[in-house]
């Protein structure tokens, strides 16, 4: 089967190799650099499996059918399937997703290809693809929710948690395009997957097809919760700071409960990545004239634990005139090269709004400057410099200097 995947980052990337496995896989992005280089076999992202995959075709060890392109009629004429893996930023203006490059790339797909099944994997608001299917009078649009992790995300699609997949339910033809179109996903899985017990006692890969919209909401409220967990866990560590009580003691008291569970809580300075803040945000939207408290909570609770984060780091320098604030990684995660919407760069901004001068340790950027704060190589430079260093996850590197670290990452794990 031919399928396109229009966009190559983290979803389309993954997706695209998952589904090279068994399928003829033609991927377009509108950015040249990317489009050689993963025709070089290089992978634009850091991620261990997509590295595995594309060594494994360069080597001729992996017989992958997969090929990345700049020409719309190459990827998407004669594909039975195209998925659309843009990006959708919030727009803080129209408060809400800017789904123009879903758009665009529909636009691309269709002057070349009136028939494919045309799958968005991109986040979109809730409602969205009913809506685009009336307003362009096009019945071969679906939806699937990704849920990969990023830094894993071809893990994620190889051990995916679930497949969901969405078309309207009253459309028997889109229906089964559908539930094809997660056999196809699950085909691409570890074979070891389709063997495993899950929690509820069934076997094999959950597989869900509903209403696009229901698809929609389960991919908001599934990042909506991760949001929760992490701000909860987050506001626990701010009274206990507060209060000058062990966190680490209340969490573990509180997780030995097996209800809640020991994982996702360890504190940080926010919840970030690309997704949580902006899919929070965006179903707060879709809240609109619906009645809510939490997750408009969820929402200002990340300001409020990064305005807490920024004064903890005020105090520590208040006696020093003129202090330097060292960044320890710029990342969300410790093994990341992926900054993207991280929270320290939400605390960097009070900080500097305060008049303080920043210094940012992060070997995988190569700028001067990141938003007029210098930005250094050089660890042990970095660590003379710093009257405090601020680090969102630990690193043994910083061993030496612990007594100048300000982290909340109590159990050293993500
Ligand atoms: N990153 C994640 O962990 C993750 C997880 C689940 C869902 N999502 C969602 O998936 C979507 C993509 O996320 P991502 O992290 O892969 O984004 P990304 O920024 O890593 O990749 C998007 C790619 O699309 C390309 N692109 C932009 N416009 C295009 C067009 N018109 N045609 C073809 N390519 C185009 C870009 O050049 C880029 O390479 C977003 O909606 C995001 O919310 C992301």
């Amino acid at each position: 089967m031919k399928i396109a995947v229009a966009g190559t980052g983290y979803v389309g990337l993954s997706v695209s190799l998952l589904l090279s496995q068994h399928n003829e896989v033609h991927a377009l992005d509108i950015v040249p650099e990317k489009v050689e280089m993963l025709n070089q076999g290089k992978s634009p992202i850091v991620d261990k499996e997509i590295t595995r995959f594309l060594d494994g075709k360069q080597s001729g060890t992996m017989p992958l059918n997969f090929t990345a392109t700049l020409d719309p009629k190459q990827a998407y004429a004669g594909a039975d399937y195209a998925i659309v893996a843009t990006p959708t930023n919030y727009d803080p203006q129209k408060n809400y997703f800017d789904t123009s490059s879903v758009e665009a790339a529909i636009k691309a797909i269709r002057d070349q290809n009136s028939t494919a099944w045309i799958v968005i994997k991109s986040t979109i608001p809730v409602g969205y693809t009913a809506d685009l299917r009336a307003k362009l009078g096009d019945k071969r649009i679906i939806f699937s929710p990704e849920f990969l992790r990023e830094g894993h995300a071809l893990y994620d699609n190889l051990h995916p948690s679930r497949i969901v997949a969405g078309a309207p339910v009253d459309d028997e033809e889109a229906t089964v395009a559908a539930r094809r179109f997660a056999e196809l996903l699950a085909h691409g899985a570890d074979p070891a997957e389709l063997e495993r017990t899950n929690a509820d006692g069934t076997t094999g890969i959950p597989q869900l097809v509903c209403g696009t919209t229901e698809a929609e909401a389960i991919k908001l409220f599934a990042n909506t919760y991760l949001a929760l967990r992490v701000a909860y866990f987050n506001e626990l560590d701010t009274y206990a700071e507060a209060r000058n009580l062990s966190a680490r003691e209340i969490i573990k008291g509180v997780c030995l409960d097996p209800r809640i569970g020991d994982q996702y809580n360890n504190p940080s300075f926010g919840y970030g990545g690309y997704c949580l803040p902006k899919d929070s945000k965006q179903l707060l939207a879709n809240y609109a004239n619906v009645p809510q408290n939490l997750i408009g909570a969820i929402v200002a609770a990340n300001s409020t634990r990064k305005d807490f984060i920024a004064d903890e780091i005020l105090t520590r320098v208040a006696d020093k005139t003129n202090p330097v604030v060292g960044i320890y990684r710029l990342t969300m995660k410790s093994g990341s090269d992926n900054f993207r919407q991280s929270s320290i760069q939400g605390v960097m901004k009070r900080l500097k709004a305060k008049g303080v001068t920043v210094l940012v340790y992060e070997p995988t950027l190569n700028a001067p400057d990141f938003f007029g704060s210098e930005v250094t190589h050089d660890l042990e430079m970095f660590k003379q410099h710093a009257d405090v260093i601020v680090a969102n996850r630990w690193n043994t590197e910083l061993n030496d200097v612990s007594n100048k670290v300000f982290t909340r990452d109590l159990f050293k794990r993500d």
